[in-house]
């Protein structure tokens, strides 16, 4: 992929942005745009702002300063749900499923939330509207399928194994049909084998959904050979960016890791 970023290719861009927590400046001025159809790695030091972008991107909370541009659209000032509306989907560092409720159930849930009724109701879990009902859950089935976990459809998410929650939070990220997913230590809690086969799945589903996707990863294997770009942020700050050969080697990134132990 070449260095050179077309203007036109940008689909979600930050400009200056700042979040605070009190005096804690947790994202300090950041800028970066992410191209279409790009794996785009966010990487740095434990508490280096990575999440808190990822919740400033998907409106969890509101920025200090700067501002968040999706396909030439201002978006810092809209609701969550505004924003998984328009194509925005995640995954959390901190599994955020309804442990109560089957697999297959967070994912028809997942589908549903980009309408402020469906969320109310998944909210309330009530079920979706009868119309709506058999395609959400053929659908929500084809994602299981997707991730591996067809089989256990029924059964309570609190009951799967961490990496199989993961597995589980990414397909109910995709049930809202996406344009650009953001993943947040997708990683985190597996086994070497797991990783491998997670590297490969993130980039078949690129293909597959013709996806953009922003990947926060600590695995330095796994982002070095799955990423076509990579920010690396140290203490709020955007220290590097650039293809995985030119980071790795770059000082200041090197200096970052050592820094954090
Ligand atoms: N809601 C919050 N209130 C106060 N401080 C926060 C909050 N969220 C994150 N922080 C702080 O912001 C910094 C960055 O955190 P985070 O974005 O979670 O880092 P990372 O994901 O890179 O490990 C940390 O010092 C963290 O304690
Ligand atoms: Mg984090």
């Amino acid at each position: 992929m070449s260095e050179i970023i077309a203007e036109n290719n940008i689909v979600l861009e930050a400009k200056s942005l700042t979040r605070r927590f009190g005096g804690l400046v947790a994202v300090n001025n950041v800028s970066f745009a992410v191209q279409k159809h790009e794996i785009f790695g966010l990487i740095g030091p434990n508490g280096a702002g990575k999440t808190t972008l990822f919740n400033l991107i998907t409106a969890l909370i509101p920025p200090s300063e700067g501002k968040l541009i999706y396909k030439g659209t201002d978006i810092s000032q809209l609701r969550p749900y505004k924003i998984a509306g328009l194509g925005i989907a995640r995954t959390f560092q901190n599994i955020r499923l309804f442990g109560e409720l089957s697999a297959l159930e967070n994912v028809i849930i997942g589908g549903h939330l980009h309408t402020k009724s469906n969320m109310i109701r998944g909210v309330l879990r009530l079920p979706p509207a009868p119309h709506e009902e058999s395609k959400s859950r053929k659908k929500a089935l084809e994602l299981l399928e997707l991730v591996g976990l067809s089989d256990r459809a029924e059964e309570k998410a609190k009951n799967f194994a961490y990496g199989d929650q993961r597995r589980l939070e990414i397909a109910r990220a995709l049930a809202l049909e996406p344009q650009i997913l953001l993943l947040d230590e997708p990683a985190a809690g597996m086994n070497p084998s797991e990783k491998q086969y997670l590297s490969e799945f993130i980039h078949s589903l690129r293909e597959r959904f013709n996806l953009t996707i922003v990947l926060i990863e600590h695995h330095v294997p796994l982002v070095m050979g799955l990423c076509d770009r990579i920010a690396v942020l140290d203490f709020g700050q955007l220290i590097a960016l650039g293809e995985p050969a030119v980071v790795r080697d770059d000082p200041a990134v090197i200096a970052a890791y050592l820094g954090s132990g």
